[in-house]
């Protein structure tokens, strides 16, 4: 568990859910809450939400045991503050969770952030969002935000691999005291981070999966991460807290920083606005 600046506490690992839909979201979900993920991440904008509600109901596990995470959508934050209440409203009937643990802005939309966050500071006020935070956020978002949230941001989740360490910005994010959450860990398998030579040996030589050794990389910079996959991959990225890498070995890792996104369109200073 990692704590948060509002005293809560979320878990260090989670199961992202972009991409999935229909009976197939619903079923990772249930199956991931049954191989031991008690930290589930999704979005307005993944489309799944009710699917995500379902997979929770059906896996019996107590709702105060499972922490649930969903942002809000960039087209909605255009629209202004009472599309993003509504929306709000529908992420909750359609999560059927009854509270969110977490809400993040999707993406830090131009002219948008204030309006949107002033509505998700409301919700908190109200209990029924626990948390809220920000995603894709660099320093000069968090700043400009920081001149008017009430509401401190408990968490920026934003793009982190080693072709993509991010080591300033998740600094200066300490220093805020916001913890930061690391998406699309394998670089979303649009690029081969797990393939790279250095993690295929480092595989070896602790005797784990590459995929093991990335997402040990980043729990062990204290950072909070929810890959996505399919069942046969849970109990593999689960299976992460039972060893570490040495100093050395973490420093060869984050050595292999190309400031490289997954995807040229995933930068948030050129995102389509
Ligand atoms: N805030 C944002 O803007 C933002 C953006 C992107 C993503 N996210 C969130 O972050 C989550 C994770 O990021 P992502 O989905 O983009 O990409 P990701 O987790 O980096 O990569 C997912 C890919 O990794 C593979 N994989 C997972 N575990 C594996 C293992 N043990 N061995 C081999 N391959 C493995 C999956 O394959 P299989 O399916 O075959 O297991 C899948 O192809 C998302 O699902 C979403 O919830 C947030």
């Amino acid at each position: 568990m990692v704590r948060l600046n509002n005293n809560s506490e979320i878990p260090q690992i989670g199961v992202g859910t972009w991409t999935l839909r229909g009976e197939t979201a619903r079923q990772n979900v249930r199956l991931a809450l049954e191989a031991g993920f008690r930290h589930v991440d999704t979005a307005q904008g993944y489309e799944n939400e009710a699917e995500v509600g379902h997979g929770i109901i059906d896996s019996g596990i107590l709702r105060r045991d499972i922490f649930v995470t969903t942002k809000v959508a960039t087209n909605i934050m255009r629209e202004g503050r009472e599309a993003v209440r509504k929306s709000i409203d529908e992420s909750l009937t359609k999560l059927k969770t009854g509270y969110i643990d977490l809400l993040l802005i999707h993406w830090p939309v131009r002219d948008c952030v204030k309006d949107t966050w002033q509505v998700m500071e409301e919700y908190v006020r109200q209990g029924m969002v626990k948390s809220i935070g920000v995603s894709n956020c660099n320093r000069h978002h968090l700043d400009d935000l920081l001149t008017y949230a009430e509401i401190r941001p408990v968490i920026n989740q934003i793009e982190v691999h080693p072709f993509m360490t991010q080591e300033e910005n998740i600094a200066y994010n300490h220093q805020l005291d916001i913890q930061v959450e690391a998406w699309g860990p394998f670089g979303q398998g649009d690029i081969d981070v797990v393939g790279h030579p250095l993690l295929q040996s480092l595989a070896e030589k602790y005797q784990k999966t590459a995929p093991q050794i990335v997402l040990r990389w980043i729990v062990q910079r204290g950072l909070i991460t929810i890959p996505r996959a399919k069942p046969n991959h849970f109990a593999e990225n689960l299976g992460i807290m039972t060893f570490s890498l040495s100093d050395d070995d973490m420093k060869a890792i984050s050595a292999l920083n190309q400031n490289l996104r997954s995807n040229v369109l995933n930068d948030p200073e050129t995102f389509p606005w």
